[in-house]
């Protein structure tokens, strides 16, 4: 697909990130950067542990990166990694993501540099959501539109 400017610059910042991936037991290095609507750009990596499961995707690393600096509205986020084929987020990344950034748009890429755009909902259909917990919840919580 084509692409404006502003989203090649956001897959540059992913780019750059991955090269600083700490992905020291798969090798699989991923770079994530995620706008917020305001047009702030804030990137991460994978960064792995010996005990395995606890090692953390890039994707919300970026999202807690800009969470923890105050954002809470998100409009895309770019994903590379080195995977020949386009690098989807893994599950647990799209319920996070979904929770914290809402319906955001999901630029994945490969290795010969073209973009895929994904809505987050096309990859998470049917999400569980702060909404499902209403019934017994009443005040507000989650971050959604
Ligand atoms: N990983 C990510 O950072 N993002 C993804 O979307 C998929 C997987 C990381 C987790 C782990 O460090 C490595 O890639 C292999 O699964």
């Amino acid at each position: 697909m084509s692409i404006d400017k502003s989203v090649s610059k956001l897959i540059a910042e992913a780019t750059v990130a991955r090269k600083k991936s700490e992905a020291v037991f798969s090798q699989f290095r991923v770079g994530a950067a995620i706008e917020t609507k305001t047009g702030r750009v804030y990137s991460a990596f994978n960064i792995e542990s010996s005990s395995y499961g606890l090692s953390m995707c890039a994707e919300r690393i970026a999202l807690w990166k800009a969470i923890t600096s105050g954002e809470s509205k998100f409009k895309r986020i770019a994903i590379v990694s080195d995977a020949l084929d386009f690098c989807p987020p893994c599950g647990a990344c799209r319920q996070v993501m979904f929770d914290l950034a809402g319906d955001i748009d999901i630029y994945m890429t490969n290795k010969n540099g073209d973009v895929k755009k994904e809505k987050l909902s096309s990859l998470l259909p049917q999400a569980f959501t702060a909404e499902t917990l209403s019934d017994v919840r009443k005040d507000s919580v989650g971050r959604r539109d």
